[in-house]
């Protein structure tokens, strides 16, 4: 049989990042520093085990077996909002006439998004290095994602070249910027809150839709919190998503949106076709985490298991000679995002560390236009134990020596 696929399949590539954990799953001697993964500890499983034991004996089948509303259990709704308002200071009387959709994770948030937003040949802006489901996404609804170089400086989308792009936008095709501003994955960038505003006040001006994808931004281990790009919302532009899979479990499948009534009505339509509603049972079993025990504790110790992983994995890239390689050195989130000077063979540095079993994100992946990124990779510190971090890196500074294609000597 010879299948006619429609255009929205075969716009969708298969995504380097899941093929590559896929074959990470099955290394079981190698060091794998491509996940975006939690580490197994970081899962509350004593919480949760009491969680579960209270539902099954204490809670009514009906709410959380049964089917239920699109937009998400009423009372864990209402517990997300008072959370963003209380934790991540957003002003409460601008959101009036807002409200939470629960969702399948943030991946469906920014899913539904698109649907209800692009049409065919519509445009997304996006930081030229995002993450690669997002521009997957878009381009399986026929829209297109145009990436805008940053300003690395600022550890912010360059705002003047932004500006030149709506400014030319004549015809109208830019429906939607999608960014990462805290934490950003794959860069380990965060803007700044002044830059936030300035770019808040440009889709202002230009009437663009912002999807602020937020999954990294609770995990803060220095520095200053900077203000969500929602916080200046007081036109209904920015739609804000969160993710319970980096505070809690990333297989329970369960985000969430801030947005506009009339944005979400439409959403609520869209979430009916795609799914109905998110898991139930976990959507019950995160509200009477919030009620009966510290969720914010839990956050606390994510942030302090997370920021010594953190501190190894600066200090060993420090040994590196920057000569041979510099990094961005994130405040919060997931991810490192590492250069390697040109005088590296990114080839050799590859294959030297594959025969190390050690795997990283090469920057291509990352980037909308697919090049321009040859010596970046990234790596994730979350995952890894600190030994794994360790030996890690020594095995990342041996390739680049091997790897150093001018012959020069570096020490080790
Ligand atoms: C920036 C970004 N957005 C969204 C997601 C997907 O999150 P979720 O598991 O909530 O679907 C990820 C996952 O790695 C991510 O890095």
């Amino acid at each position: 049989m010879e299948y006619s696929f429609s255009k929205r399949a075969l716009n969708m590539q298969r995504s380097p990042l899941r093929e590559n954990a896929k074959k990470n799953l099955q290394l079981t001697d190698g060091i794998s520093f491509s996940y975006g993964y939690p580490p197994t500890e970081a899962f509350p499983m004593q919480t949760l085990r009491k969680l579960s034991d209270y539902i099954y004996r204490n809670v009514n089948p009906e709410s959380y077996l049964q089917y239920g509303p699109a937009e998400g259990l009423p009372e864990l709704r209402d517990l997300i909002k008072k959370r963003l308002f209380s934790h991540l200071n957003l002003p409460e009387n601008r959101f009036d006439n807002e409200n939470i959709l629960i969702t399948s994770g943030a991946t469906q948030a920014m899913d539904l998004v698109v649907r209800i937003l692009c049409n065919e040949g519509d445009q997304v802006l996006c930081e030229e290095q995002t993450f690669s489901g997002a521009v997957n996404n878009i381009r399986s609804y026929g829209a297109v994602p145009v990436p805008i170089p940053m300003n690395i400086s600022e550890q912010c989308v360059d705002l003047h070249a932004l500006e030149k792009r709506l400014m030319a936008d004549v015809h109208h095709k830019i429906k939607l910027m999608y960014l990462i501003p805290t934490f950003q994955n794959p860069l380990g960038t965060s803007m700044s809150t002044e830059n936030r505003h300035k770019l808040y006040a440009l889709a202002k001006k230009y009437q663009i839709v912002v999807f602020e994808d937020d999954p990294y931004g609770e995990l803060l281990y220095s520095g200053q919190e900077q203000k969500k790009i929602k916080y200046f919302d007081d036109a209904g532009l920015v739609i804000y998503s969160g993710s319970f899979s980096k505070v809690l479990a990333p297989g329970i499948r369960i985000g969430y949106i801030l947005t506009n009534n009339e944005i979400l009505d439409k959403l609520v339509l869209a979430k009916q076709v795609a799914d109905s509603l998110s898991n139930y049972y976990w959507q019950v079993m995160i509200a009477e985490y919030m009620k009966q025990y510290d969720f914010e504790g839990h956050v606390k110790q994510l942030q302090a298991l997370y920021k010594t992983k953190l501190d190894l994995m600066t200090k060993k890239l420090d040994e590196i000679d920057p000569a041979q390689l510099t990094y961005i050195k994130p405040h919060g989130g997931y991810f490192i995002c590492c250069q390697m000077n040109q005088s590296i063979d990114p080839s050799r540095f590859y294959e030297q560390l594959n025969q190390s079993k050690v795997s990283v994100i090469p920057g291509n992946i990352m980037s909308v236009a697919g090049v321009g990124y040859e010596y970046d990779f990234r790596v994730n510190f979350t995952k890894p134990s600190l030994e794994e971090i360790s030996k890690g890196i020594d095995y990342i500074h041996e390739a680049l020596n091997h790897a150093s294609v001018r012959g020069e000597q570096f020490s080790s």
